[in-house]
């Protein structure tokens, strides 16, 4: 049994997939789907010119939207970046930071991930913070230590009260869009690392109400095994979120 102090959270992230016209008829469905399912969070983080289009559909539902990345300045020449607010003024109430792609092919590192994190949560965003180890990692025997040290350095100076309205979300990287799911047994062993180490460096109350979700191939088939584990408290979702059955699925597996 999961503690009720945690909200569970299913959020979808469509990485680069959906005009805006889709964007609005995926939102549309997504939410006739998941009306009434008040056992969660849904929340759906779209490209970043799809926002306006996905609040729009949303409107009046129980589907909140959120963004993939955000710059940690505030504005300025920062050719092809958005600010925190603008994300806000579009409607955004999410984001995501720290995401293994952003960290794999754009050259993200544990600094830039928490100085976005902070600007997101300083502007009034909730962040949905990525972290997790590498295949190589996890062979070597090293997942606890990785996982532990972004951990650290990814909230790096953010302040307990800021904690309500951050997310972590345990991505191993091996499972990332591979159909290599971690099992609910490995899922679970490291949830409950990342909440010792939030323990230890905030409270075991922040610990205990910060909600944890796991991501790495999270499907309909899959997630009930993953969200009835007590630390895993909701899942990122790439590839299975861009369809709204199977997303609406996962939703209802959180209930
Ligand atoms: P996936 O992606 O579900 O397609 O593995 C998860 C993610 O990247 O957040």
């Amino acid at each position: 049994m999961k503690p009720s102090v945690r909200t569970t959270v299913i959020a979808g992230n469509w990485k680069m997939n959906m005009t805006p016209s889709a964007a609005r008829d995926a939102v549309r469905e997504t939410a006739a789907l998941t009306a009434g399912k008040s056992g969660c969070e849904v929340v759906l983080c779209v490209p970043f010119v799809d926002i306006p289009a996905a609040v729009e559909a949303a409107r009046g539902t129980n589907v909140k939207i959120g963004a993939q990345n955000v710059h940690f300045e505030k504005k300025g020449a920062f050719t092809g970046e958005i600010s925190a607010d603008m994300l806000l003024e579009s409607g955004a109430e999410y984001v995501i930071v720290g995401h293994s792609e952003r960290r794999q092919y754009f050259g993200e590192t544990d600094e830039t991930v928490n100085r976005r994190a902070k600007a997101a949560l300083d502007a009034g965003l909730k962040v949905i913070l990525c972290l997790g180890e590498v295949l190589a990692q996890r062979q070597a025997g090293i997942t606890e230590e990785i996982v532990s040290l972004q951990t650290k350095l990814d909230l790096a100076g953010i302040p307990a009260e800021q904690m309500k309205d951050l997310i972590i979300a345990y991505e191993p990287v091996w499972a990332i869009g591979t159909g290599l799911t971690a099992t609910p047994e490995q899922a679970e062993e490291v949830c409950a690392i990342i909440r010792r180490v939030l323990a230890g460096l905030y409270s075991p109350a922040v610990a205990e109400a910060t909600t944890i979700q796991y991501g790495g191939s999270m499907n309909d088939g899959n997630a009930a095994q993953l969200l009835a584990k007590e630390n895993v408290d909701g899942g990122l979702i790439g590839g299975a979120s861009l369809v709204p059955a199977k997303f609406a699925k996962i939703v209802d597996a959180a209930q």
